[in-house]
C-alpha cells in the first residue's frame, strides 16, 4: 500500500491525506477497475479554508495511492462537496463512446458573495470533465449549470444514472430540503421535486445527500434509500447521516417513513456517500470520520481529518420499516495478517484477554459472538462488553445495556489531550435484541473504533486518541454473567 505514514494519531487501515486538512469524501466513481476518491482539501493547512478536491485511488477499497489535487478553486469560488459519474453513452459529448468521459459536479463556493452577505448567491452548481481516468480536469467553460435559486445553502450535488426515465439525476441540499433536477446530458438541468418538510431531523443544515436502489435482504424487493446529512442535529450531538427508504420515480423522493433513522450512532460518521458505478449489487458508502463540533481542533499534526472504512450498505426489513445496514466491505481479509482465534468464555467481572493476543493492539478486526439465549434468566447481566485500555488510565468502552437495550459508547477518558469539550463522551445506538446470538465486529485503528453489531443494524464509528496506543483489551459483564461464544482477532496490515 501507500500509507507509510507514522505520525502520531495517524491511521493504518483508513485513508488520510499526506498532508494538511481533509472533510468530505467526494466525486465517488469506479472505472477501469479504480475507486476513485476525491475529497475537500486544503492543501496549505492542516485546518479547513478554500477548499480543493484531493484525489486518491485504489483497486480494492483497502490500498489507496494519492495522487494531484484535482480541482482547484478559480474565480467562482471555493470547490465544496459533490460527486461524479461515467458517462457511459457520452451524453455530454465531453468524451467518445469508445472513451466515455468522467464529469464532476460540484458546488461552487464563492467567498465573496460570502463575505459580503449575499447569502443568496454563494452556491451554485458546476461541472468538470476528464477523458484520461480522472488524471486531468476541465472546468466546463459556462458554469455554474445551475444557478443559485435564491437559497443561502444549496450544495452537495450527488449525481446518478436513472434507468427506467433514462435520465441524470441529481439530488441536491437545498435548505432544509432535498431538491432533485433531471437532464438528458449532465448540462441542462430541470427542477423536478423537493423532498424533506415535516420528515426527518431539522434541527441542523441538511447537507450531503445521496440516493440509490437497494434490494431488501432475502426478498425481490427493491426500495430507494435517500441520505441526507445534518450538522448539527445527531443522535451523539454534532454530525450525523440520517436516511429516509421509500420510493423515488426519476423526479421526486417520498416516503410513509415516520420516524427519524440514523446510519451510525458514533459521533465520528459524517457526509458519507456511496461509490457510483460499481459493480450492481454493491452499494458502498465512506463516510468522513469526524464531526464539526471539533473537526478542526483533533490533536493531529501536520495532517487532520480522515474516511471510514468502507462500509457495504444493505437493507433489512424489521416490522413495517425499513432499516439501512453497514458492514466492513469484504476486502478487509486482504489486510488480514496474523489471527488467533478466541475460545468459549463466561464473562462476570473484567477479563483481560490480552494475554492471548501477541499483537493485542492497532490496526486490528476483533469480532465476538456472545449468547443471547438465557437472557430472562438470573444472572444475565445489566450491561456487558469490551474496553480498550493503556497504560495511562485513558480508555475506550463499548457494551450492550440490557435495562436501557441499546448499545453505548464510552469516550469519556479516550484521550489524554484537553482539546474540545465535546469531545468526551457517552452515546447510545438503540437496539432491541431479539436473536439468540449476537456477533459484534470491530475495527480498531490508531485513533478509531468502528463496531457493526447485529448484522449491521447496530453501527458506532468514534475517533480515539489516547495518549499511549490502546494495548490491553478487556471483556466485561456488570452485575451478572455471559458466555462469549467464540471470536476471532485479525491483525491489519495497511
Ligand atoms: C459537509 C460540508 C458540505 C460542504 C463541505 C465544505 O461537511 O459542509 O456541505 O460542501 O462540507 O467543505
Amino acid at each position: 500500500g501507500d500509507m507509510p505514514f507514522q505520525e502520531k494519531h495517524r491511521p493504518q487501515v483508513h485513508f488520510s491525506p499526506a498532508k494538511n486538512w481533509m472533510n468530505d469524501p467526494n466525486g465517488l466513481v469506479y472505472h477501469n477497475g479504480e475507486y476513485h476518491l476525491f475529497y475537500q482539501h486544503y492543501p496549505e493547512k492542516p485546518f479547513w479554508g478554500p477548499m480543493h478536491w484531493g484525489h486518491a485511488v485504489s483497486r480494492d477499497l483497502v490500498h489507496w495511492e494519492h495522487l494531484p489535487i484535482a480541482l482547484y478553486p478559480d474565480s467562482l469560488g471555493y470547490i465544496f462537496s459533490g460527486s461524479a459519474v461515467v458517462d457511459l453513452r457520452n451524453t455530454s459529448g465531453f468524451g467518445s463512446e469508445y472513451n466515455p468521459p468522467l464529469i464532476a459536479f460540484f458546488t461552487y463556493h464563492d467567498p465573496v458573495a460570502a463575505e459580503e452577505g449575499r447569502r443568496n448567491e454563494t452556491q451554485s452548481q458546476a461541472i468538470a470533465y476528464s477523458t484520461d481516468n480522472g488524471r486531468s480536469w476541465t472546468k466546463y467553460v459556462h458554469n455554474p449549470v445551475i444557478k443559485n435559486p435564491g437559497i443561502p445553502d444549496f450544495r452537495d450535488p450527488k449525481v446518478i444514472w436513472h434507468e427506467e426515465t433514462q435520465k441524470w439525476v441529481m439530488s441536491i441540499a437545498a435548505g432544509q430540503v432535498i431538491q432533485f433536477y433531471t437532464s438528458p446530458n449532465c448540462i441542462d438541468w430541470t427542477y423536478s421535486g423537493e423532498f424533506g418538510e415535516g420528515k426527518g431531523s431539522h434541527e441542523g443544515v441538511w447537507e450531503c445527500p445521496d440516493l440509490f436502489l437497494l434490494k431488501v435482504r432475502n426478498t425481490d424487493e427493491t426500495k430507494w434509500v435517500l441520505i441526507v446529512n445534518v450538522n448539527p442535529g445527531a443522535p451523539a450531538g454534532g454530525s450525523g447521516t440520517q436516511y429516509f427508504v421509500g420510493e423515488f420515480d426519476g423526479r421526486c423522493f417520498e416516503t410513509d417513513q415516520e420516524v427519524t433513522l440514523w446510519m451510525d450512532y458514533g459521533k465520528d460518521n459524517y457526509a458519507g456517500v456511496t461509490w457510483n458505478n460499481a459493480s450492481d449489487d454493491r452499494r458502498i458508502l465512506i463516510g468522513w470520520m469526524n464531526n464539526w463540533q471539533y473537526a478542526n481542533e483533533v490533536p493531529t499534526e501536520g495532517w487532520r481529518g480522515a474516511a471510514t472504512f468502507p462500509r457495504e450498505l444493505g437493507l433489512e426489513k424489521e416490522g413495517n420499516r425499513y432499516l439501512l445496514t453497514s458492514d466492513p466491505v469484504q476486502e478487509i481479509e486482504k489486510l488480514y495478517g496474523k489471527k488467533v482465534n478466541l475460545k468459549k468464555m463466561m464473562i462476570s467481572g473484567t477479563q483481560s484477554i490480552s494475554d492471548k493476543i501477541p499483537f493485542a493492539k492497532a490496526p486490528m478486526e476483533i469480532t465476538l459472538t456472545f449468547n443471547l439465549a438465557n437472557k430472562t434468566k438470573m444472572g444475565f447481566p445489566n450491561k456487558y462488553g469490551i474496553t480498550l485500555k493503556n497504560s495511562k488510565g485513558e480508555y475506550y468502552t463499548v457494551g450492550y445495556d440490557n435495562i436501557d437495550r441499546c448499545f453505548y459508547a464510552d469516550r469519556t477518558r479516550a484521550t489524554g489531550e484537553n482539546f474540545s469539550s465535546s469531545f468526551p463522551s457517552l452515546h447510545f445506538a438503540p437496539y432491541i435484541v431479539r436473536e439468540p446470538e449476537i456477533t459484534w465486529r470491530m475495527i480498531i485503528d490508531v485513533s478509531s473504533v468502528e463496531l457493526f453489531a447485529a448484522d449491521g443494524k447496530a453501527v458506532i464509528t468514534d475517533l480515539v486518541f489516547p495518549s499511549d496506543i490502546f494495548d490491553e483489551i478487556e471483556l466485561f459483564a456488570e452485575n451478572g454473567r455471559i458466555e462469549m461464544i467464540g471470536g476471532t482477532v485479525n491483525e491489519l496490515n495497511s
